[in-house]
């Protein structure tokens, strides 16, 4: 058999009963005015479960809170006309083969875009830090907090009474609730502060209890982290397996069934003494699912993309090696599924000959 066959194979979570083992990582387009995902958003996600993908997780759709996004374009996990159109794109998506969850997100403080487009409110977060030492936007109260998991909470239900097969929580790249995890974004003195990371993740524990009830038990519930922030690529918030058991294990007991471990490049190592990733250590430390990702398939890595550097094909052996040894379950492609919907099809059919790689022009539109 062909070595590229493993991902191939089905996976079973929950309620989730995956064909393949390719994740379609979350890619925020804002090709969504007023928040509305229309046609051609739907279009663009069945293009990718006609060919092969097995999970579409989707851009980062945000919660209703009155600062939760930046961006008009970027699509409302909330509100009569957004729900409509992901209604229609999640009943197109099942009835192309594939199958989908929403990213639901909060950005937390951030800054505004070059367009000077704000929310109604100020942008809101741990402590009002958009980046160490850089005041960006206001410190949430406890109402603030509990708004919060409140609205996280109704989207998560709101993806399962749409059609939705699991729902992926935010949780990464400096933005709410990794504001929240990191220290220089989260100097609060109450209880969702504290010296350690375990003491910070009290308030994504709390949303992921909140979500779980929402969803009951059945529903799959991922959760996105990084140790890498848009703020500091080189920042961790881990240092030490020890401190990444002690953020993670209760975050499980609150009711994470995958954690979708983020890292730029998949093959780098978490700590030192070890060749295991991001995911391969997540697995190990809590023994759930993983999803790894970061440059899968790719010769440069994103953040280097968003320079104009453009990414040629490179093979798959390195990410089938750590796979075959069971470092993580799934496996999520970012801009090389933006660039080409039938990246998933064509690596199942060995036609790698005609993959395309990836360029900054794929964001123009969506292809
Ligand atoms: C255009 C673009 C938009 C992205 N938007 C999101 C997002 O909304 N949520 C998220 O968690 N990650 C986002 N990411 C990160 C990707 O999910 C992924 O982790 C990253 O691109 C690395 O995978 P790749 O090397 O296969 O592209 C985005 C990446 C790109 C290129």
């Amino acid at each position: 058999m062909d070595k590229i066959q493993v991902l191939f194979q089905p996976f079973r979570l929950k309620s989730l009963e995956l064909k393949n083992r390719i994740v379609m990582a979350p890619m925020t387009r804002s090709f969504s005015p007023g928040g509305v995902p229309a046609s051609n958003v739907a279009d663009y996600y069945v293009r990718r479960a006609e060919d092969e993908v097995g999970l579409i997780v989707s851009e980062g759709t945000v919660v209703n809170r009155p600062a939760s996004s930046n961006d008009p374009d970027i699509p409302h996990f909330y509100g009569e006309k957004p729900l409509s159109g992901w209604k229609a794109v999640i009943d197109r998506v099942h009835a192309a083969g594939g199958l989908m969850a929403p990213q639901l997100w909060h950005m937390g403080v951030v800054a505004p875009k070059d367009t000077g487009w704000l929310p109604l409110a100020p942008f809101e977060g741990p402590s009002g830090y958009v980046a160490p030492g850089r005041i960006g936007g206001v410190a949430m109260t406890e109402s603030d907090i509990a708004g919060t998991i409140q609205a996280f909470a109704q989207a998560a239900a709101e993806s399962k009474a749409l059609g939705f097969d699991a729902v992926e929580i935010h949780g990464a790249h400096g933005y709410l609730i990794d504001q929240f995890f990191w220290h220089p974004t989260n100097q609060r003195t109450d209880g969702y502060g504290g010296r350690t990371l375990a003491e910070r993740a009290r308030f994504a524990v709390e949303l992921i209890r909140a979500v779980r009830k929402a969803v009951g038990p059945d529903f799959p519930i991922g959760l996105r982290i990084s140790q890498w922030k848009l703020q500091d690529f080189a920042a961790r918030l881990a240092t030490t397996p020890q401190e990444m058991e002690a953020w993670l294990v209760p975050l499980v007991g609150a009711g994470v069934d995958i954690f979708h471990c983020s890292q730029r490049r998949f093959w780098e190592p978490e700590f030192t003494g070890s060749d295991l990733n991001f995911a391969g250590w997540a697995k190990k430390l809590t023994g759930k699912s993983t999803i790894t990702v970061g440059s899968i398939g790719l010769s440069g890595d994103f953040l280097n993309a968003f320079q104009g550097e453009s990414s040629t094909p490179s093979a798959l052996d390195e990410l089938l090696r750590r796979y075959d040894r069971g470092d993580f379950d799934l496996v999520a492609v970012g801009r090389a599924l933006l660039a080409d919907a039938g990246w998933a099809q064509k690596i199942h059919e060995g036609r790698s000959g005609e993959l395309v790689g990836f360029n900054k022009e794929a964001l123009a539109s969506l292809l």
